[in-house]
């Protein structure tokens, strides 16, 4: 890895750099503008199978898609199900909310990292979407919630899809390590969070989604921190627990130990009461992911 420093972020090599990040973000497999859309409308108290299609319809590509997944016995025995408010009564609105994350993010979910410490196969999707779930498990129990939990999956999903842009600019790294931040920010001038923001603005997602995302690793005690970055940091502790995405089986008995963690539950506002159930409703989530992204 070549080396560069931010005070030379003006030499003709930055500026190459700089260039080739930016034409990489764009041949990027981008959501689906209906993604944005989609969540403005679940943040809504009460909407119908009607609203859900007119949101949906802008994308018909993504409607075509949403009805063979819907059809192929994946969510429930095979149907024929013709259009989308079909689809909801028969398949479940939140199944339907699955899919629609599911098949927007279908090109992305296809990338994969050579050079960070995952499985190589899938292991940072499924570190991604367990922190997704997690993070939507979590705020289904918080007093005060930063984002709404279809927020927070998405979240979880793309927190560190800075990553999927800065692994070419990695030289391989022998055993696989984790990389750091300042690796990071040598090989291409910023770390992941920081390239996220750029990407995740383009793709209009919400203030909080981008802002969370773009701090999730400040420290939790940092004054400027978004609340929602410490939503998914305790996501991320909580799933580091069974090493999701770094090997195979995920083997979900071992106990998380939260003493190491008090202060960002305390930041949070988790009631340590509600703790026990949450572990439980996240091991749950986790339950057959293992099973996600396998190439057939
Ligand atoms: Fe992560
Ligand atoms: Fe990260």
């Amino acid at each position: 890895m070549t080396t560069r420093t931010l005070e030379h972020a003006s030499d003709t090599g930055w500026r190459e750099v700089r260039l080739d990040v930016l034409k990489r973000i764009e041949d990027l497999p981008s959501l689906s503008s209906v993604v944005a859309e989609f969540l403005a409308l679940s943040r809504r108290e009460y909407f119908t199978a009607k609203d859900f299609e007119s949101v949906l319809s802008k994308d018909q590509a993504l409607v075509a898609r949403l009805l063979k997944v819907a059809n192929s016995g994946l969510y429930g025995r095979p149907r024929h199900i013709r259009s989308i408010p079909e689809a909801v009564v028969l398949v479940g609105l939140d199944q339907m909310k699955k899919i629609v994350f599911a098949v927007s993010t279908e090109g992305l979910t296809r990338l994969r990292l050579k050079n960070y410490a995952y499985e190589p196969s899938r292991g940072y999707w499924m570190h991604s979407t367990a922190i997704g779930l997690a993070a939507r498990a979590l705020l289904g129990v918080l007093p005060v919630k930063p984002m709404h939990a279809e927020e927070g999956f998405v979240a979880g999903l793309l927190h560190d899809v800075g990553k999927l842009i800065i692994d070419d600019y990695l030289d391989p790294i022998p055993g696989k390590r984790p990389v750091t931040l300042a690796e990071e920010a040598a090989a291409v001038g910023m770390d992941h969070a920081e390239l996220a923001e750029y990407i995740l603005r383009q793709w209009r997602l919400p203030e909080t989604i981008v802002e969370s995302i773009r701090d999730h690793h400040q420290a939790p005690d940092a004054p400027a921190i978004a609340p929602g970055a410490r939503v998914l940091q305790l996501a991320e502790v909580v799933v580091d627990t069974w090493h999701v995405g770094h090997g195979e089986p995920i083997d979900l008995s071992t106990d998380f130990d939260p003493a190491p963690h008090g202060a960002l539950f305390a930041r949070v506002g988790l009631p340590e009461s509600r703790l026990p159930q949450l572990i439980w409703d996240i091991r749950q989530n986790l339950t057959g992911i293992d099973n996600l992204y396998r190439e057939n």
